[in-house]
């Protein structure tokens, strides 16, 4: 029996099951997280915002399904737009072609809190666990990933004369950056979108990768055009956000959250940087003020995955080049949650076992 009809709210349906936000959400009813949904019905929303163009019936199919065996059907349309996030049909027969199981992109509203870092991270806690994982570095005018893991070493081209092959970190993890190609590693870029598509593009396509189970690619920060060129040129299957605890942060990542979600994109998790400080005592002391983490949450409808603490340690090994040094507590939660949302994005069975 359908546990769901077209008359209940999309609200009372997204609080009793909170991952039908996306089936809503490829639906074209971003708007299942948003104050109007209190009060409008599912059948409402199918027929105001898709125009008529949304098929109540088998939006009601897909919803039930969910609710029957709190899977994502496979008869989900895909994300709207022909590149969005989560990929149009065209766009991820180019992740599979390339081997490429899953495409994470790292994302924050505003600079500096630490996305690059994050990335950084996700992809050193991923490889310790056996799984297969790149780094793309998105942002094109900024050099942080090469940085991070001190790769310097320029992209050789491939035997086919064509393709570059990604220089490796010490811990194996293959690297794509603008910087790396650039003459002088000081130099600036100024490009344009449609460069930058290009270039992006030509960085998963072009690049030998092998086969991957995550190419983690860390984006440009901002809520406009830099991340969104970036994302619209990759198959992205979902989207881990960063923030701090400052209010200001927040609000800006709240706008992320909208426009991940407008290009039907998934929110796999919410990322808190510089969370507290470790006090000698075991103590921890928020110093940019209390965590907006359940804000978050429910503005995204995403998990919390993790909170990073400010630590000097941290700062000190991605100046030097040697986040795979990198060990905390915080570090192995942010990957046990990582792998534990949305269980259907990663792969099975890591390829090998044990740390680098
Ligand atoms: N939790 C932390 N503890 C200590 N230092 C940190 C922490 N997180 C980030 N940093 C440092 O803060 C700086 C900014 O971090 P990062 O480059 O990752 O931010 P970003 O969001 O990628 O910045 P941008 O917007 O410029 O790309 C770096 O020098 C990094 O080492
Ligand atoms: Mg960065």
């Amino acid at each position: 029996m359908s546990q769901i009809s077209p008359d209940m709210t999309i609200s009372s349906v997204v609080d009793r099951w909170p991952d039908t936000a996306r089936i809503f959400a490829r639906y074209g009813l971003s708007c299942a997280s948003c104050a109007i949904s209190k009060s409008e019905t599912i059948k409402q929303g199918a027929t105001g915002h898709g125009g008529g163009r949304v098929s109540v019936e088998d939006l009601m199919r897909d919803l039930n399904s969910f609710a029957d065996t709190g899977k994502l059907p496979d008869s989900l349309p895909p994300a709207s737009g022909t590149a969005a996030p989560g990929g149009g049909m065209k766009m991820r027969g180019m992740a599979e072609q390339k081997g490429i199981k899953h495409v994470i992109a790292v994302m924050s509203g505003k600079g500096g809190v630490g996305k690059s870092l994050v990335a950084g991270l996700l992809a050193v806690g991923l490889t310790r666990r056996g799984f297969r994982v790149g780094v793309l570095d998105g942002d094109i005018t900024g050099p942080s990933i090469p940085k991070m893991f001190g790769v310097r070493e320029k992209p050789p081209v491939a035997a086919d004369g064509k393709s570059l092959v990604p220089p490796r970190s010490r811990g194996g993890i293959p690297i794509m950056s603008m910087n790396l190609l650039l003459p002088d590693e000081g130099e600036a870029v100024i490009w344009r979108g449609p460069m930058v598509s290009g270039a992006i593009r030509q960085f998963f396509s072009d690049v030998q990768w092998g086969e991957l189970d995550y190419l983690i690619v860390d984006l440009p920060p901002g809520t406009s055009d830099a991340p969104l060129t970036v994302m619209q040129a990759l198959p992205i299957s979902g989207v881990v956000l960063v923030t701090t605890p400052q209010a200001l942060a927040a609000m800006v990542v709240t706008k992320a959250v909208k426009l991940v979600k407008q290009l039907g994109g998934d929110i796999l998790g919410i990322v808190e940087n510089m969370a507290y400080v470790r006090m000698p005592d075991g103590s921890q002391n928020e110093v940019f003020g209390p965590s907006q983490g359940l804000k978050l949450v429910i503005v995204s409808n995403a998990p919390l995955i993790a909170k990073v603490p400010i630590d000097p340690e941290i700062a000190r090994l991605s100046d030097s080049g040697q986040i795979e040094m990198y060990d905390a507590p915080e570090f192995e939660e942010l990957i046990a949650n990582f792998l534990a949302v949305a269980p259907e994005k990663h792969p099975q069975v890591p390829v090998a076992s044990g740390a680098t």
